[in-house]
């Protein structure tokens, strides 16, 4: 069975909503919390480690149960075992989508009639082997030294999610230090190079397709600045590979047994738990990969399992499909409380916006409604003092996601107790707000500048901790959600053909500046061209 195809503005349940939105958009959450002082006792979810508070949202209980309605007419519970089977719900490139096979427990799990579990825990062991001989020191450069330094050369999926869960695991790093090349930018590369050593840097090409126009130069340029140092025959030793393609890893000189596999039923943006994620082994070990792993796994189960009126990832992807569909709000933010996060908003970014940024129904047509939002965010406290002023007194409504943890990792109370007052502080100021009531004393003139409408809403992550685990965990939450959201838009997810055209048209331009033809364009593109020439 495929996913099917509905157009979800053309369903009963549509209806319902849009009629149940009108009595409800002007309603305020202000209201709600002081008509029912107990509201948060309807509407949170207690999981493992996590508290989802989503109380602070402009819902009501008949919203949140027109919402389930409208998943269950969508079929979602069926989409969800496709998923998760190996069906090829990836119907635009004719795949699966299993990178829930990545952290299963299961034995079996079939694609076109293989099981595929076999070969992942093949792809675990020489992980787990690899990277435990550059830990120790075991696996030497060239010159005999063990290595200091991983470099992890990719784009995109290749780089972005292995970067971001590294620097989020920082606490539980080795001695191993982990940078990461992804520009094409020449400037960034020479920039990162001159700090490292040669004899004890050891390179991580990570490509699926090992044919990305970046990836390849910047990982040639990074041979011949090795070469230059330590001669050809250092290569072999100095770069490993994680690709689906052996024969350009090969022609690249880098031996298949350094080459770590990738599959075709793992998208890009979903790949840090394939090899792809060998740059966040290197830096943390196996076990604690092992751990967030089994985190995505414990939150795979929960999403499979958990009827939709308690199941996280439904739960938030409904109430950013209210938002975006029905209060149209363009975008959302993820605002995590702990500096470790910061590079979660750039990686979400390319799941969601690569996934659900699509305006082709499944069926064909162009859609008639919203699908993708715009995410966008960073760490607080910091950005309190950045855009928050938007969030309080602008004129956007931007549905926002905090997450928060109980503990610190380094045991720092006061500096943690002030984080997290903050983290409850905003969420509490957007609800409320100020209203012109309470400045009585305060200058006629100043006082609407003062106003705050509040009726801002928000869902609060509280995690017990920041673990390997709890991360596998909050990242199979939003990759989840993303489905949610394709499966309620009518759309494919899991392609990127928006991607190509740039591609092709730098390809043509790259051509021309290097003078060897002449394509037509624009004025304002022909313009530019000369002079960038000149
Ligand atoms: O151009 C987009 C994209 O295809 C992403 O989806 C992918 O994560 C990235 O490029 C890198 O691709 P590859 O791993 O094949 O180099």
């Amino acid at each position: 069975m495929t996913v099917t195809s509905i157009n979800p503005t053309l369903t009963k349940t549509w209806e319902k909503l849009s009629n149940h939105f009108a009595s409800i958009k002007d309603v305020k959450m202000q209201d709600l919390f002081t008509e029912d002082p107990k509201r948060v006792q309807d509407f949170h979810i207690k999981w493992n480690e996590f508290l989802l508070d989503f109380s602070k949202n402009r819902i009501t209980k008949e919203t949140m149960s027109l919402l389930v309605e409208l998943a269950d007419e969508l079929k979602l519970k069926d989409a969800i075992s496709d998923y998760f089977s190996g069906t090829n719900i990836n119907r635009t490139e004719d795949r699966a989508v299993l990178h829930t096979a990545l952290r299963s427990k299961d034995s079996v799990i079939l694609v076109d009639n293989i099981n595929i579990i076999p070969e992942v825990e093949a792809a675990k062991e020489k992980l787990k082997v690899f990277s435990e001989s550059v830990i120790s020191g075991s696996r030497k450069g060239v010159t005999g030294k063990a290595f200091t330094d991983i470099v992890n050369i990719g784009i995109g999926g290749s780089d972005l999610g292995p970067d971001m869960v590294t620097e989020a695991l920082k606490f539980y790093k080795n001695h191993l230090d982990v940078h990461f090349i992804s520009n094409i930018d020449g400037d960034d590369v020479a920039a990162k190079l001159s700090k490292l050593n040669p004899e004890t840097t050891l390179f991580v090409v990570v490509s699926k397709t090992f044919t990305t126009q970046e990836t390849i130069v910047n990982a040639t340029t990074v041979k011949k600045w090795l070469e230059s140092y330590l001669g050809e025959s250092a290569v072999a030793s100095h770069f490993v590979a994680v690709s689906t393609n052996p024969e350009k890893v090969v022609e690249f000189g880098i031996a298949t047994d350094d080459m770590f596999p990738m599959w075709d039923w793992v998208g890009g943006r979903f790949s840090l738990w394939s090899p792809v994620g060998l740059s966040i082994v290197l830096a943390i070990g196996y076990s604690n990969f092992e751990q967030l792993l089994d985190g995505a796994n414990d939150m795979d189960q929960h999403f499979r399992t958990a009827d939709f009126n308690v199941n996280i990832p439904v739960i938030l992807a409904l109430l950013s499909v209210w938002y975006n569909n029905f209060f149209g709000a363009e975008t959302e933010a993820v605002i995590p409380y702990s500096q470790y996060l910061q590079k979660l908003v750039p990686y979400l970014q390319q799941g969601v916006m690569e996934s659900n940024g699509k305006g082709t129904s499944r069926t064909g047509e162009k859609v008639t409604y919203q699908t993708g939002t715009i995410v966008w965010g960073q760490t607080g406290s910091n950005c309190q003092h950045a855009f928050f002023q938007l969030f309080h007194q602008g004129t956007k409504l931007i549905p926002t996601d905090f997450i928060g943890f109980k503990n610190s990792l380094s045991g720092n109370k006061q500096h943690h107790d002030i984080l997290m007052a903050n983290f409850f502080a905003q969420t509490e100021a957007l609800l409320w707000g100020k209203s012109i009531e309470v400045l009585n004393d305060e200058n006629e003139f100043l006082k609407a500048f003062k106003v705050f409408e509040g009726n801002k809403p928000t869902n609060t992550l509280l995690i017990d901790k920041l673990k390997p685990k709890s991360i596998g965990s909050l990242i199979a939450m939003y990759e989840h959600k993303i489905f949610v959201q394709g499966i309620i838009w009518n759309i494919f997810s899991y392609d990127q053909w928006g991607v190509e055209l740039g591609k092709q048209l730098a390809k043509n331009i790259l051509s021309e500046i290097e003078g060897d033809s002449n394509h037509k364009h624009d004025s304002s593109t022909s313009f530019l061209l000369k002079e960038y020439l000149k």
